[in-house]
């Protein structure tokens, strides 16, 4: 079971230079199974779900935890970023004592190639660096993932290690507001 964070929870709409971070809505249901039907979003990501199941078990206002933004373009939902506590039993740690935060993104394909993941995540990382100062952010992602590798090294994360989970390879690197990439 994967832990929330302890922070104050929701912040204002934190906005970009295109784009707002805001907690979810009912508003955005539609895109969010659209989300999770996309078999290019599941990839890499334990695959698509079959619609008919999506409409039956998706909430009526999805992801409203501390860490779950909803990523807004012109008053439409495109993507979401999570901020979650990694659970001890998943491999990949860099503190002792297990449970940090890790940084999972996903946007709607038609969104890809634009930069917007990239201008979301650094935003998310900003408002984890002043929440909770100094805490490392993790970040796995398949070796294969060619969009979320280029994305991680360009958010300033550096790897830990490389190892085998859900039977595929997997990259594991780090992040701190401590050290910043410049
Ligand atoms: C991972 C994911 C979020 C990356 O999306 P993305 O749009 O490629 O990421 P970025 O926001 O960093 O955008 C980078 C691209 O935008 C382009 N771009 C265009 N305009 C830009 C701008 N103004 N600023 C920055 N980049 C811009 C870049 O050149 C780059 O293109 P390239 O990939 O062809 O080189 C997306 O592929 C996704 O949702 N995948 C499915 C879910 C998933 O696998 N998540 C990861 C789990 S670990």
């Amino acid at each position: 079971m994967t832990g929330l964070l302890h922070v104050a929870w929701p912040p204002a709409p934190i906005k970009t230079e295109r784009l707002v971070l805001r907690e979810s809505e009912a508003r955005d249901r539609a895109a969010f199974i659209e989300l999770f039907a996309s078999p290019e979003v599941g990839t890499y990501v334990g695959g698509a779900r079959p619609r008919d199941e999506l409409e039956r078990v998706v909430p009526e206002v999805p992801g409203r935890r501390p860490g779950f933004f909803v990523i807004d373009l012109d008053g439409a939902m495109i993507g979401m970023i999570t901020l979650d506590r990694r659970a001890a039993e998943r491999r990949g740690h860099v503190r002792p004592d297990a449970g940090e935060a890790e940084l999972g993104y996903m946007f709607l394909p038609e969104a890809w190639g634009c930069g917007y993941a990239a201008e979301a995540c650094a935003a998310a990382l900003d408002w984890f660096a002043d929440a909770l100062p100094g805490e490392p952010v993790v970040l796995c992602a398949q070796n294969a993932n060619d969009r979320a590798m280029r994305l991680a090294a360009k958010l300033g994360f550096t790897e830990v290690e490389r190892f085998e989970e859900y039977g595929a390879e997997q990259w594991f690197g780090v992040w701190s507001s401590a050290t910043p990439s410049g």
